[in-house]
């Protein structure tokens, strides 16, 4: 696929995806999104891809946000329209993505670019980074997702603060609140994603995507998580993958998973 926005790579089972527009901090404009979806669609679908790296190029910026400039003159029904298809094209998309998505954050991510990152299953943060939900000093809201998935990872107390001042978070202090699992120097980011990656593809990818069905069933008002998992474990019994982990532990072997 011919990308303007984004870089796509393989490597064996993980796939990179990288937005390159670093002369705009990698900023979320409509074409870039559209392609966004694009990559993770087929990256999802595609039988050989386990895990999905998610990062912005140079060393500055994951992202710096939605493109302003493309909504600065936007109304009412533009705005919520703006936010309702960005939601359901790639946040939310991603969120609930069966493929795991994790978050290589090398620089700001504010404002979409945290929510991008908040989307992904989980994330990993470079020294530099610096996130934040910044709307308000604009103006607006955070639209894709950040009231949600902010309090969901920090607590409803410090999201509001952060929402409120348009503050930053460091990385050492976004760790502390539970927005970032580990801290990394810039050069380390990357090989610490396709470690973990690559501790995740070993497993078993039908399951994978049960336990985040399940997990993202709790933050779900419409569902109930506890019946959820019941569902999905009991589907777990029913596919190969059970089979040839179950089987590989009786047999005393290393379980191959298809
Ligand atoms: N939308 C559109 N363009 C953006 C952008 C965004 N969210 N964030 C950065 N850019 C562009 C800048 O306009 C600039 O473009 P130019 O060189 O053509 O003028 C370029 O990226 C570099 O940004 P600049 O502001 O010069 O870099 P900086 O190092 O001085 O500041 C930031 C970095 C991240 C603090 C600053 O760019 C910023 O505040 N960005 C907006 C963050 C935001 O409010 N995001 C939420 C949007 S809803």
């Amino acid at each position: 696929m011919n990308y303007q926005n984004i870089l796509v790579t393989r490597d064996k089972s993980i796939t990179l995806i990288t937005i390159n527009r670093p002369k705009k901090l990698n900023a979320l404009n409509k074409d870039t999104i559209a392609e966004l979806h694009e990559a993770f669609d087929d990256a999802n679908l595609d039988k050989n891809c386990r895990v999905i790296i998610l990062t912005g190029s140079g060393e500055k910026a994951f992202v710096a946000g939605a493109d302003i400039s493309e909504f600065a003159d936007f109304d009412t029904s533009q705005g919520s329209d703006l936010a309702s298809k960005g939601q359901a094209l790639l946040f939310d998309f991603i969120a609930n993505l069966e493929t795991p998505v994790i978050a290589a954050v090398n620089g700001f991510a504010l404002g979409g670019g945290l929510e991008l990152a908040m989307a992904s299953h989980f994330r990993i943060a470079s020294e530099n980074a610096k996130m934040g939900l910044p709307e308000v000093s604009l103006g607006v809201i955070p639209g894709y997702g950040g009231t949600q998935r902010l309090p969901q990872l920090i607590g409803k107390g410090k999201a509001m603060e952060l929402i409120m001042t348009a503050g930053m978070m460091g990385a050492e202090e976004a760790k502390n609140w539970g927005l970032v699992n580990y801290v990394v120097t810039a050069e380390e980011l990357l090989p610490l994603c396709y470690k973990i990656a690559g501790k995740i593809s070993r497993n078993s990818s039908t399951a994978i995507a049960a336990a985040i069905r399940s997990i993202n069933a709790n933050f779900d008002q419409t569902k109930n998580g506890f019946e959820t998992e019941i569902n999905e474990f009991g589907k777990c019994f029913g596919t190969d993958d059970f089979n040839e982990g179950t089987t590989a532990f009786l047999e005393k072997r290393k379980p191959e998973f298809q």
